[in-house]
């Protein structure tokens, strides 16, 4: 199947004639392909190698379906609910990230390699060189190229490898089915049902119960260690992360650490330098303490922590995307692909000297979600 473009070219008659195999060796002759290396992989047909050859991949086509089905399996049925550490379930609950990511990932491994291990077993071994042309392709190219695709099908022997295309076809179903198991998993199941946390996106764990005060907290490393927060704590020009404490919640370990997990309470409590002049929100002119201000820590992009402060220009950077919130500014978005100011916290100081939250923010915190319009 060597040589240059023929000079007579088929008419379409003479075309719609020819069968594969001499659509193929004409478009090979008109695109200027030259094979020079062509070995079929099993020339003898049925030999108990090929056989062993063709349950090989059969089997990672069928690790492929059963990891998606653990994935699948595990996504919907496993304990998914946080538990604090100490409690029996939090082994369980603990599990359920790596599960998922180690049956999802197996899946698509399996996948590979037996899509990989068809390609080295079955495919023909062949060697082509073609020369390039410039422009489109007209008819004829049209219809040798799809006569070339289907000789290629054929040439790799799936037709008649029942058992490869079944399992192949059962590994990516399941594996189909997972993928979109994701997207579709908030329909199976309502993660805000039966959940105190229903109205959790429109407050925070600064949220005032009970007219009990909200304090404004440390974070050591411990959770049992509790260190209130004074104004003369932290220096001009300084800030720090802080987390809601109630006094009931004392000796409460469950709720000591849920608050100190929970994604929205981070709160980023940065002391101005004194004389510093600043932007004030409409409606929110009180909301800082005297050089004090509170604003969330999430970022109204897609939710990482903006912890980098620059105290010199006010600026705060989030690290995934570059946004930069405006510290002088209510917490503005000044660069990057933040569109919504930080929401900020109202604080004030109570009777004992320590920094309180005077109510809950009075915007969502983080980045956008379905039902919120602004
Ligand atoms: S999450 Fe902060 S900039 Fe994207």
């Amino acid at each position: 199947m060597s040589g240059g473009k023929p000079d007579g070219l088929p008419s379409e008659a003479e075309l719609a004639d020819m069968d594969r195999d001499e659509l193929v060796k004409l478009g090979t002759a008109i695109d200027g392909v030259e094979l020079v290396h062509y070995e079929e992989r099993w020339p003898v047909k049925g030999t108990r190698a090929e056989r062993r050859a063709e349950r090989t991949v059969a089997l990672w086509f069928t690790i492929a379906a059963l990891a998606g089905l653990a994935f699948l399996g595990a996504f919907l049925f496993w304990p998914w609910k946080y538990e604090a550490p100490h409690t029996d379930e939090h082994i369980l609950y603990s599990l359920y990230t790596p599960l998922i990511g180690f049956t999802l990932g197996l899946s698509i491994l399996a996948l590979g390699v037996g899509a990989l291990l068809y390609t080295k077993k079955f495919i023909p071994e062949e060697l082509a060189v073609q020369q390039r042309h410039d422009g489109g392709s007209p008819e004829i190219d049209k219809a040798t190229v799809l006569a070339e695709l289907a000789d290629a099908g054929v040439r790799s022997t799936i037709g008649r490898r029942s058992l490869i295309k079944r399992t192949a076809g059962l590994g990516a179903g399941v594996f189909g089915l997972g993928v979109l198991a994701v997207p579709l998993g908030a329909l199976v199941k309502n993660p805000w049902q039966d959940s105190e946390t229903k109205n959790s996106l429109w407050h925070t764990g600064w949220k005032a119960e009970n007219g009990e005060k909200v304090y404004l907290r440390r974070h050591t490393g411990r959770f049992h260690d509790v260190e209130l927060i004074r104004p003369e704590d932290l220096a001009a020009g300084g800030f720090e992360t802080v987390f809601p404490f109630r006094e009931s919640e004392r000796d409460d370990e469950e709720a000591l650490v849920a608050a100190l997990k929970r994604a929205d309470n981070p709160v980023m409590l940065i002391r101005l330098r004194p004389g510093q002049e600043v932007v004030k929100r409409d409606g929110q002119e009180e909301f800082n303490y005297g050089d004090f201000y509170a604003y969330s820590k999430i970022c109204t992009h897609l939710g990482c922590p903006t912890s980098l402060y620059e105290q010199q220009t006010g600026l705060l950077l989030c690290p995934c995307h570059q946004s930069q919130f405006d510290v002088f500014h209510y917490g503005k978005p000044r660069f990057g692909p933040a569109t919504r100011a930080l929401p900020q916290l109202p604080i004030t100081v109570d009777e004992d000297g320590y920094l309180i939250a005077r109510g809950d923010f009075i915007e969502a915190v983080g980045p956008a979600f379905w039902e919120r319009k602004s």
